[in-house]
């Protein structure tokens, strides 16, 4: 089997610094396993001298090899520590790498699936590696340079034994090789269907509430049942797969060592090699198959091994956002632009359409439009979790490419439709917007966003734990303290996807009144449902199907009576929308 693929990742995993290591480990153990070779060899000669009689001879050559050996055990103590020293920096670098990797990959590339698939590599992976070296690497490189040596050697005694053991070498080969591609196979297979069971899992966790609110909750929940009998099925599928490998393997090497020792006796009686020689031979034969059993034992655990190596290297090379070493400068703080951006999540569904608008520093616009008419993707275009497939948006006046993820996080405050909190105190969470924040400060965000009336309620007041996500708080009021987080950070610009779920008027007085706050200070790009809100705005840009459909204030847009007023209209009688003026 070919363990060249399987290095290669390694070395990627690895990087130019740690490849060295990698290169000593395996040169142990090579000399390692050509040790054990000869000193396997040396039994011919010591064998022949012991047989003839010749008795100083014997010794002699038992001394010779009593030394190979002995520099066989040092060379074997060597290559472990080596491996030993080359796991630890695997893992080391595995880990620093995946994490500097992660930091610098677009967000939108975090998705359930990868997220999954992530937490098995680190897992399962470390795992892995922990036992690649002492496991797999060694009994695999020595158990070729072992034979490779004996059969060299052979040639010095009979050139026709030799012969036949170099011709068994190849097919064995290729029968391990295809062995261990079906385990990989499989391997492959049940990892897919693992990946799926585990992310359905979580799915059913994370969605009791759903699901019980529809009386799911206690029967199965099809989709995970349906991912764990998949599973097993993949997992018989995959053993099933391994079976004629393991057997086809096992069946060659004895098959090898068979023809070896025919060709031995039918030589022997033909009278072309002595008997004495013929013992020593075959001697060296069972030494010859020996490493490769176990070569054939150990294709499948390459493959699957590989297989792991191979995910980890995956995540390694997924293009990270490309940033610039310097930063470009910022020649108008505070404000952003959209030029020409068109944008899809997939390239055959296209979201955004040549969508333009620019909101001067220290301006309100509202952003409006139907649900799914691509509202939240601006916003994410804009803090670059996403790069644009054409156009160019601009952040304090510099092309959001040309900057730094730190420079552009740091003029950016974002408030999302459905947020996500820590299960941290109420105080810990607003803090995140500035961890330096002093308390003060925390508390004054807080009051400006409505938070202290929530503390008023919470048994532990500031101190009391929010759940995991938040979840003992409404949807409105993790909304007020994402807005308290954002007033916290004081970023030039804020980014503010108003929650749809909480338009009851108590939660509507204290958004008011925070974006009346971050008004006097910072850019403000909100998506609103609320008419307050739009109305406030100095500026409206109407979304229609990705496309930018009217653009202007209140007035303006009610005037030219179009889409706008229609909806404006529309949302006016479904009494969606407050029309209390004044607040
Ligand atoms: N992560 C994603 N992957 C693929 N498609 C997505 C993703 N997020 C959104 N979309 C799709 O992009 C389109 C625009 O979504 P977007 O969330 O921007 O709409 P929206 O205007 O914010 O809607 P809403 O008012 O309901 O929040 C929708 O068709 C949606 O299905
Ligand atoms: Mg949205």
């Amino acid at each position: 089997m070919n363990i060249r693929p399987l290095l290669t990742d390694l070395q990627a995993i690895l990087g130019p610094a740690h490849r060295r290591t990698l290169r000593i480990y395996l040169a142990w153990v090579i000399t390692y396993g050509v040790l054990q070779g000869v000193a396997a060899a040396l039994l011919v000669p010591a064998l022949r001298a012991l047989l003839s009689g010749d008795l100083p001879g014997a010794m002699t050559w038992v001394g010779v090899m009593a030394v190979v050996v002995a520099a066989t055990c040092v060379a074997h103590y060597i290559q472990a520590m080596k491996g030993f020293a080359v796991a630890m920096v695997v893992l080391t670098t595995m880990h620093e790498r995946i994490g500097d990797h992660l930091g610098a990959l677009p967000v939108g590339w975090f998705t359930n699936e990868k997220v999954g698939r992530l937490s098995r590599i680190v897992t399962t992976g470390t795992v892995m590696v922990g036992g690649l070296f002492a496991h797999l690497l060694t009994p695999l490189v020595a158990g070729a340079a072992t034979p490779a040596t004996i059969a060299l050697v052979t040639f010095l005694f009979d050139w026709r034994l030799a012969v036949a053991m170099l011709v068994s070498a190849p097919l064995l080969y290729a029968i391990f090789n295809w062995a261990g591609r079906l385990v990989g196979k499989g391997d492959q297979l049940s990892d897919a269907a693992a990946v799926t069971a585990a992310n359905r899992v979580v799915e059913f966790a994370r969605h009791q509430r759903t699901l019980r609110a529809f009386g799911r909750g206690a029967e199965g929940h099809r989709p995970l049942d349906e991912a764990i009998t998949e599973q097993h099925r993949v997992g018989r599928r995959a053993m099933w797969l391994s079976v004629p490998g393991i057997l086809a393997g096992g069946f060659a090497t004895q098959l090898a060592f068979t023809v070896l020792i025919v060709v031995g006796v039918v030589l022997a009686l033909g009278g072309s090699v002595d008997p004495v020689a013929l013992i020593a031979v075959l001697a060296l034969a069972a030494r010859f198959t020996g490493p490769l059993a176990e070569l054939s034992a150990l294709s499948g655990a390459v493959r699957m091994a590989h297989n792991d190596v191979r995910r980890i290297a995956a995540v390694l090379e997924e293009e990270p956002l490309a940033e610039p070493m310097v930063p470009a400068a910022l020649p108008c703080p505070g404000e952003i632009e959209l030029s020409g951006v068109s944008f899809g999540y997939t390239p055959d569904q296209p979201v955004l359409r040549d969508v333009s608008f620019t909101v001067p520093p220290r301006t309100m616009t509202a952003l409006v439009g139907a649900s799914g008419s691509g509202k939240t993707t601006v916003t994410r275009l804009i803090a670059r979790f996403w790069d644009a497939g054409a156009g160019t948006i601009r952040v304090g006046g510099a092309d959001v490419r040309h900057q730094r993820t730190e420079g552009l996080m740091a003029q950016v405050a974002m408030v999302f439709q459905d947020v996500y909190l820590f299960d941290d105190t109420l105080e810990a969470n607003i803090r995140v917007g500035r961890p330096t924040a002093t308390d003060e400060e925390i508390r004054e965000a807080g009051r400006l966003a409505g938070v202290d009336e929530i503390v008023a309620r919470l048994p532990h007041g500031w101190t009391t734990r929010v759940g995991e996500g938040g979840a003992a708080l409404s949807g409105g009021e993790r909304q007020r303290v994402s807005i308290a987080r954002a007033i916290v950070k004081d970023a030039p610009i804020v980014l503010l996807d108003e929650a749809t779920a909480a338009l009851d008027a108590e939660n509507e007085r204290y958004v008011r009144e925070a974006l009346r706050t971050l008004m006097t200070r910072s850019t403000l790009l909100v998506i609103a449902h609320r008419l307050q809100t739009v109305v406030a705005a100095d500026q409206i840009v109407v979304l229609d199907n990705g496309v930018v459909a009217e653009r202007g204030t209140h007035p303006e847009l009610l005037a030219a009576g179009d889409r706008y007023a229609a909806f404006w209209q529309e949302r006016n009688r479904a009494k969606g929308w407050r029309l209390t003026a004044s607040g």
